[in-house]
This record gives C-alpha cells, structure tokens and sequence, in this order.
C-alpha cells in the first residue's frame, strides 16, 4: 500500500512533509503534492508531520479518488524532496471545504 495526499494540501502545500520521507517519493504540482505509490515504502513518518493533516493511508476509507489522483500525477510532476516556504496565504486556505473543485491545479510545480 501508499500513503495518499488529499485535498487539504491543496493551497496549503507546507512541505513540511518532504523533509523525512526516506524515499524522497514526493512529487510537487502548482497548489498540491502527491506520493508516488510505487515508490512510498508505507512508513507513516509524513502523516504526522503534515499540519494541514492531509495525507492519511491509502488503506483508509474513501480514498479511491485520491490514489488515483496521486497516481496519475506523481509520474509526470517534478520530484521534492526539499522544503521551501509555503504559500503566503496558506493559512487562508487551510480547512476550507471543496478545495479540489475550486482550486487545484494540474499543472507542474517547481520541483527542487
Ligand atoms: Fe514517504 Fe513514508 Fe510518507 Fe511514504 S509513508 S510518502 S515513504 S514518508
Ligand atoms: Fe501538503 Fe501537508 Fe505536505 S499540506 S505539502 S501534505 S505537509
């Protein structure tokens, strides 16, 4: 199994999540980051680490959506395994309902 990033990184995007994965298997679009699920070893170390408590165990119920949707882009976005600053108005973002309808973005992050 993976672990899966879920709608409230979208905007959010604290990155503090890169920084103790031991398989650098973060991949980075332009409001969200996704996990590569051939690449996550299931460790667990992220989850807690994310503040905005966005990624959970792809096992949990009612993820299909998100695994694929870490699946579909975590091969075509750029790798990060690196944290930068977050979003100034990241904060503003944090928690708000239906952010994948209303704010995310297919395109490719920066990487690192
Ligand atoms: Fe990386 Fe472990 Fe999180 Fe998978 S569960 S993304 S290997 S830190
Ligand atoms: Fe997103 Fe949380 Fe990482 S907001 S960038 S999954 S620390």
């Amino acid at each position: 199994m993976t672990f899966v990033v879920t709608d409230n990184c979208i905007r959010c995007k604290y990155m503090d999540c890169v920084e103790v994965c031991p398989v650098d298997c973060f991949y980075e679009g332009e409001n969200m980051l996704v996990i590569h699920p051939d690449e996550c070893i299931d460790c667990g170390v992220c989850e807690p680490e994310c503040s905005a408590k966005a990624i959970f165990p792809g096992t949990a119920p009612g993820l299909d959506y998100w695994l694929a949707l870490n699946a579909k882009y975590a091969p075509v976005w750029p790798n990060i395994a690196t944290k930068r600053d977050p979003p100034a108005d990241a904060k503003a973002y944090d928690g708000q309902a239906n952010k994948l309808a209303k704010y995310f973005s297919p395109e490719p992050g920066l990487g690192d």
